[in-house]
């Protein structure tokens, strides 16, 4: 059946939503960000200090390209994943695209207390507003299957399951 590729905004709960997604799926689980950290070997927030967001992004098409390959499964991507229209083609051809979706409000208050994310040094509610807007059709033209991302984890798989099937 293909991949899941769980898209959408940072703090829509991608990571949690998928990690546990691919275990009640009896599936394997992959994370984009955490493979571009392994490959580069440092953290995201280094690759953007260090090398800047272009080498960021071709690391991520890199792995987005690979992970295409792998046997299907569950797999949560960097919220701008969205922004290389190469990466949507190998997405939607090795799977289904699901679009966490939520406002910013609940995005803001669930970025307030994390760190390491690049894109919204400053002013993190502002930044947030600021992409959310930037990006929103892109979302919308890249998704398979939209999903509410409000509430907790738990409603959040149930409904993606609702709406995708058990495989
Ligand atoms: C980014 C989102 C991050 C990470 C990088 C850039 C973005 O992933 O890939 O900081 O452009 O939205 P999460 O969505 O997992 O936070």
């Amino acid at each position: 059946m293909g991949h899941l590729w769980l898209i959408g905004m940072m703090g829509t709960g991608k990571t949690t939503v998928g990690r546990e997604l691919a275990r009640r799926r009896v599936e394997p689980f992959y994370d984009t960000d955490a493979s571009v950290a392994t490959t580069a070997g440092k953290s995201i927030s280094e690759i953007f200090a260090e090398d800047g967001e272009e080498r960021f992004r071709r690391l991520e098409r890199e792995v987005v390209a690979e992970v295409a390959t792998l046997p299907g499964g569950v797999v949560a991507t960097g919220g701008g994943v969205i922004l290389d229209p190469s990466n949507v083609e190998r997405m939607r051809a090795s799977g289904r695209t699901i679009l966490l979706q939520t406002d910013e409000t609940v995005l803001a208050d669930r970025i307030a207390e994390e760190h390491g994310r690049p894109l919204l040094d400053g002013d993190p509610a502002a930044r947030i507003r600021e992409i959310a807007a930037d990006r929103a059709d892109r979302y919308i033209d890249a998704a398979d299957v939209v999903i509410d991302a409000a509430g907790d984890p738990e409603e959040v798989i149930n409904r993606v399951e609702q709406a995708c099937g058990s495989s």
